[in-house]
Formats: C-alpha cells, structure tokens, sequence
C-alpha cells in the first residue's frame, strides 16, 4: 500500500462512521455498562489485526492483552487525545503500576478522535508478537483488559477497569434476537449400511412462514460423532416438489438440488452469520424442498447403527439488513481428471470466472463474502482461494494452510471482501498421494478427492455454483491418447515418478477449461478459462511504528505515516 492509498484509506474510515466497516465486521462491549465497546478485523494473509476502541470517556483509554487476566505481564496501548494532541503509546505491565513503555512500538495508531464524551482510537498490530514485551493472538480465547481515566493524566486507578475472554480470530458472535426459534431437518433413525463411504440423502420441506425469517445460527445435530463426517443442506429448484431418502447422486431430484445452504464438516462446531446478514427463509416463495446430504463414514463397517444426524437452525423474524447465500466455487467433482500416487505436493484448480454470471440472472450484484468452508478429502493438504482483477490478483480471500481432513468449518475471513462483478476467483487444492500407489480420482468418496470452497456472502443471488472443469479433449490430446480407454490405460500404467507427475500437472493447468455458472433453478452457462498464476503467500513482517512514540495531531499523524510508508 503506497502513501496515498493509505491517506485515502484513513479519509474513507473516518467518513464511513455510520456504515458498516468491512475491514471490522466483529464487535464486543468489553464491559456489562457498555461504556467500553471493541470492534475489530483481521487479515489472515497479511498477518495483521486492526482495532477501534471506543470508551465513554475525553480522559486517555487503555487496551491490552493479558496472560491471566491481570496486569502483571500485560501488552497494553494507551492513548487519548489531550489538550497537547492525541497520544498512543505500545507499553508492557510489570505489576499494578503505571505500564512502561516498550523501546520497540509495534502498533499502529490510524487515529484517535475525541467528541461528546466518546474517544475513539483505531490501531493496527501483526497478529504475531514482535519483541518480547508483546502477546501473541492465536486462534485461542485471549483475555481483553481495558482500563480508562476521566482526564489525560494517566494514573493507576482501582475503579473503571476490566476484563474479557474473547476468540478474536475464531470469533462467533453469540446473540439472542427477540423471538427467536429453531428448527431441526434431520434424518430420522436411518439405518446407516455397513460399507465405509455412504452419502444419505433426504429431500424435505423445510418449515413453512408466513412471511420471511431469517436463519441466524447454525449448529451441528450429530447423533453419531464417530460415523458421521458431514452434513449438507442444499436448497432445491421449484421443480423439485415430493419428497425422498435415498443414497445420494442415484436418482434424478436429488441430482438437481445443488445449491449449498449450509455446512457442517466434522471438528466444526456452530456457524453464526453477521449481523447484517441473514440465510432467509418462508415467506411468499411457496414451499420449497431441500435436501439434506449426511456423509458417513464408516471405516470398521459396522452394522446395525441407526442415527438421526443433521442441522438445528435458529431463526428470527426480526429481519436483517441482508440476505445471505452461498455460492460454490472449485473444482467439478467429476471423475475427469486424477491426482497421481506417489505426490509430495500435487496442485488441482477450480476457476470462477464471475463476469459470466450476467448469463444467467437479470441484476446480478458484486459479492460481500464473510465466510468460507474449504473442503478436499483425505489427501487434501492446503486451499487458497486466489482473487484476480482485471487480470491481475489482488489477494487471496482466503487460504488454510494446514488444511486437515478432520476438522472442517466454516470460517470467517476477518472482514468482508469484496468480489466485484468480472472478478476471478481460482481455488487451489494442494495434495499429498507419497502413500497411495493407485490414481486417486475425483469423485464423492472419501478415498476419492474434491477442490471445493463454498463462499457466504450477501446480498442473495438465485446463483448455486461457479466452477471449472478441464476440458478432458484437450487433456487426451496433449497427452497423446486418441481416445477415452486408451488415456485410461496410459494413466494407470505410467511410471509416476517426480518428472512424470510434474508434466502431467502443468499439461493439467496449462489447458483450457470449462467454466460453468449454475443458476438456483439449474440453468448453465457453459464458457472457457485458462488457469492464472497464484502468488506465494507473503510472511507476515512484523510492524513497527515510529510515529506513535509522539503526541500527534491527526494531520501531522497522516502526515508521518505517509512519510513512514513512502520508505
Ligand atoms: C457515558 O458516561 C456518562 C457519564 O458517566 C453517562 O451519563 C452516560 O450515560 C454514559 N453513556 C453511555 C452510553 O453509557
Ligand atoms: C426412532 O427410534 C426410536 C428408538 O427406537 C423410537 O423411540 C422412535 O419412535 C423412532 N422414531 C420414528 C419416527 O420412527
Ligand atoms: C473401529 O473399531 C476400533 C476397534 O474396535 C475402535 O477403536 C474405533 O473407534 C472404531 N471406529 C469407528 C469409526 O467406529
Ligand atoms: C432459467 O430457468 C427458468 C426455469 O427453468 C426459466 O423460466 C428461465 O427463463 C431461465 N432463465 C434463463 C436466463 O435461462
Ligand atoms: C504415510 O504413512 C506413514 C506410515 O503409516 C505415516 O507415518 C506418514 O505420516 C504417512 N504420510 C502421509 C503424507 O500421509
Ligand atoms: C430468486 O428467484 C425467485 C423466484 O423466481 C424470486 O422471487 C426472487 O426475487 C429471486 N431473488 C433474487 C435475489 O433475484
Ligand atoms: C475442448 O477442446 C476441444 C479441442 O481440444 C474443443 O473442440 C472442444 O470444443 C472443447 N470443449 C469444450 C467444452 O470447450
Ligand atoms: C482407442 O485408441 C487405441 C489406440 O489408437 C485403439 O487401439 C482403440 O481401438 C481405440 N478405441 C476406441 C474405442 O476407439
Ligand atoms: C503396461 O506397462 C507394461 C510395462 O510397463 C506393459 O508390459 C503393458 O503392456 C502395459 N499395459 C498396457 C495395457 O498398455
Ligand atoms: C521417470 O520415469 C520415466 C519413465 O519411466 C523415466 O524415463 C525417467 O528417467 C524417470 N525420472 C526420474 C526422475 O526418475
């Protein structure tokens, strides 16, 4: 970010008061008089976390984080705009006393304000600890400690402080709307076969409403942890009107239900949606079917186990700003291409090229996307989620490293992210077959793989997947075989070694591909796409200011951080 972004950037957040702030979608009040209030954001591939502290009070405002709760080994900012100017300094707590300043200062002050009674400080750190004077945030709950004074002298004080666990990067909010309901959509003593791999499917009516509610909260209903894996929720086209239980993918209907509701992989636990935004349901849409997906996994093929596994909703009538869905982009799960055994690190990639989506709604809208779940099989080892503009990439809206099977949820992305209509969006899947001395194929079986990431955003389109496939023609050709048996029998009888596995990944990623968009009552848009070059992840530097030591007014602070920046 040069200078003059960032100048703009401050500008954009002090006119945007009254709005949401996409980059601080979290919000807690750190004490029960709500005097306190903290909202914050994140980006997990810069490595960094931005806060807005706002305090009932014109006297200085501390923050901090805390080992036990105390002072005693704090990482504490304080700051405040006196009669000299704002003030902001990084410090660390020896003991209940004044906190030392730190000689390294590894927060940022964007700006402090101070009206009716209210100051307002919003400040920047990595995510990461930087000197040994500072606490790392982690994907654990940290406890919060604020304290504040009625003046600018900043002095110990007794009264007027406290503290509170928070998940800042696993952070789920937990509100109760008045009138709120749930209800469950479930499977009802299925008797679950005694083969490893069983996708169950049942098509129902959800609840109806009069008028439309909105799905708050979702939460796994699992009556079987050690045989079930996941629960999907599909909403199905108005074609779609009689129900059905069946194993999954052998009839027609439950091939037509596609488009993703909800989510629940095994390790997760409930998914709570924004504030702003709600998964609707009822209203005057008529009955509308959905079909719930349950993937068991039954590894000892036991028999004789009977499970009622699925989804509790919550729901309120008191409607939120937005509509929420869920798109699915990634990779087709089809069995048109395959990962080689024997792979330390094999890349598949799924493209959505969101420039076709006019060719299938009449207003279509740009993506708000706050949440993510990623999911591959067994030999799935990272996702990333790249995002290209005008050709070039931007970002990634999400990425798990250390992606792991066995424990999959729904995450959110720290702030929400704009995907503009035009935009790319390629899905990474990273794989590792060193174990398996066989082709492993896409397909729905656990033993088989998926490159998939299913994107929530609002406002709701009538939109179900954006996703690619690669064009198997081109594929045959470039690999020399004239036809589907004979490409077969070259694939299952090639030496996989590191030379091999590596042309026949770059012939994979070099060759055109068939980007599909899917409507919610199935239409398609059949169009192609090549595959772009994803950036290495930077690491996360750690930050450092020079400019917080002084006291500032918020000019000459603009002023030194461009100055800062610009080097
Ligand atoms: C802020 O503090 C003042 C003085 O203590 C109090 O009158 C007022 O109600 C407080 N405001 C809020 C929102 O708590
Ligand atoms: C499910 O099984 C339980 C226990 O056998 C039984 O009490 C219940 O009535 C059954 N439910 C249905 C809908 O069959
Ligand atoms: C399979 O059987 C083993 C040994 O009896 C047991 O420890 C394990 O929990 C079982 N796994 C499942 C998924 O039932
Ligand atoms: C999509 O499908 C619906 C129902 O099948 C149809 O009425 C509509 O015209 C289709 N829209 C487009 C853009 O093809
Ligand atoms: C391969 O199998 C060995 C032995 O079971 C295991 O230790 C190793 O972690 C496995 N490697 C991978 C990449 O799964
Ligand atoms: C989605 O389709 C339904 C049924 O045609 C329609 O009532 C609704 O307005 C559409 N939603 C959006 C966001 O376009
Ligand atoms: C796949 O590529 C072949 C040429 O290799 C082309 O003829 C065919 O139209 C392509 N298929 C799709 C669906 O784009
Ligand atoms: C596929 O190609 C092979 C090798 O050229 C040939 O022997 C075989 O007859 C072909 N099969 C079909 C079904 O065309
Ligand atoms: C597979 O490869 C072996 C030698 O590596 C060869 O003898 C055999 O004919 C091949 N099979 C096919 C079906 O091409
Ligand atoms: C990989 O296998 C091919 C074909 O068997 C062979 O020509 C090549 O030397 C092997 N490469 C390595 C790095 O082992």
């Amino acid at each position: 970010m040069g200078p003059l972004s960032l100048v703009l950037l401050l500008l954009s957040a002090q006119w945007s008061c009254a709005q949401e702030d996409p980059l601080l979608p979290f919000s807690e009040h750190l004490d029960p008089e709500h005097n306190v209030r903290l909202k914050w954001g994140f980006d997990e591939i810069q490595g960094t976390i931005l806060f807005e502290l706002t305090v009932n009070t014109s006297g200085w405002v501390g923050f901090g984080f805390s080992p036990k709760g105390g002072m005693t080994g704090a990482d504490i900012v304080i700051g405040g705009f006196g009669p000299k100017g704002s003030y902001f300094t990084d410090r660390h707590a020896v003991g209940n006393s004044l906190p030392v300043v730190d000689q390294q200062q590894n927060y940022k002050l964007l700006y402090i304000t101070e009206s009716d009674g209210k100051t307002v400080m919003k400040f920047q750190r990595s995510v990461e600890s930087c000197d040994d004077n500072d606490l790392s945030i982690t994907n654990l709950p940290i406890k919060l400690i604020y304290a504040y004074g009625q003046s600018d002298d900043i002095e110990y004080h007794k009264s007027r402080r406290g503290t509170k666990e928070v998940n800042l990067l696993k952070y789920m909010p937990r509100v109760t709307p008045p009138n709120s309901k749930y209800f469950d959509m479930t499977m009802v003593n299925f008797s679950v076969p005694a083969t490893q791999t069983y996708y169950h499917c049942k098509i129902m009516k959800a609840p109806t409403f009069d008028r439309k509610q909105h799905i708050y909260r979702i939460e796994p209903f699992i009556t079987n942890l050690d045989l079930v894996h996941h629960a999907l929720l599909y909403r199905c086209p108005p074609s779609v009107t009689v129900p059905l239980e069946a194993q999954c993918y052998t009839q027609l209907s439950i091939n037509e239900c596609m488009e993703t509701t909800a989510v629940w992989g095994v390790g997760g636990g409930a998914f709570e949606l924004p504030e702003m935004a709600g998964l609707p349901i009822g209203g005057n849409v008529g009955d509308v079917f959905y079909r719930l997906e349950v993937h068991y996994n039954n590894p000892n093929k036991s028999a004789g186990r009977v499970d009622s596994s699925g989804l509790r909703f919550y729901y309120t009538p008191e409607l939120r700003q937005h509509d929420a869905a869920v798109l699915g982009t990634g990779l087709v799960v089809a069995a048109g291409y395959a990962i080689p055994p024997k792979a330390k690190s094999f890349h598949t990639y799924g493209l959505c090229d969101t420039a076709y989506i006019p060719k299938v709604l009449e207003t279509p809208n740009d993506l708000q996307v706050f949440s993510v779940m990623m999911h591959t099989h067994l030999t799935g080892r990272k996702v990333r989620v790249g995002h290209f503009r005008e050709g070039k990439q931007i970002d990634f809206l999400a990425a798990d490293e250390n992606y792991d099977f066995e424990y999959q949820e729904v995450t959110n992305l720290g702030q929400t992210k704009t995907v503009k209509l035009g935009d790319k969006l390629l899905v990474e899947c990273t794989y590792n077959t060193e174990n398996r001395t066989k082709l492993t194929w896409g397909g729905l079986s656990t033993s088989e793989e998926m490159c998939l990431a299913f994107l929530f955003y609002y406002p709701a389109m009538n939109l179900s997947g954006c996703m690619s496939f690669p064009n198997v023609t081109t594929l045959r050709s470039e690999m020399g075989s004239p036809n589907q048996s004979a490409w077969l029998t070259m694939m299952n009888n090639m030496t996989w070694n590191d030379t091999s596995i590596n042309q026949y990944q770059q012939t994979l990623k070099k060759i055109d591909q068939l980007v599909i968009i899917a409507d919610s009552f199935k239409n398609m848009s059949r169009n192609t796409g090549m595959i772009p070059d994803l950036k290495v992840i930077p690491s996360a530097p750690c930050m450092r200011s020079g400019c917080a030591i002084k006291s500032l007014a918020l000019i000459s602070l603009l002023l030194c951080l461009a100055v800062h920046w610009a080097y």
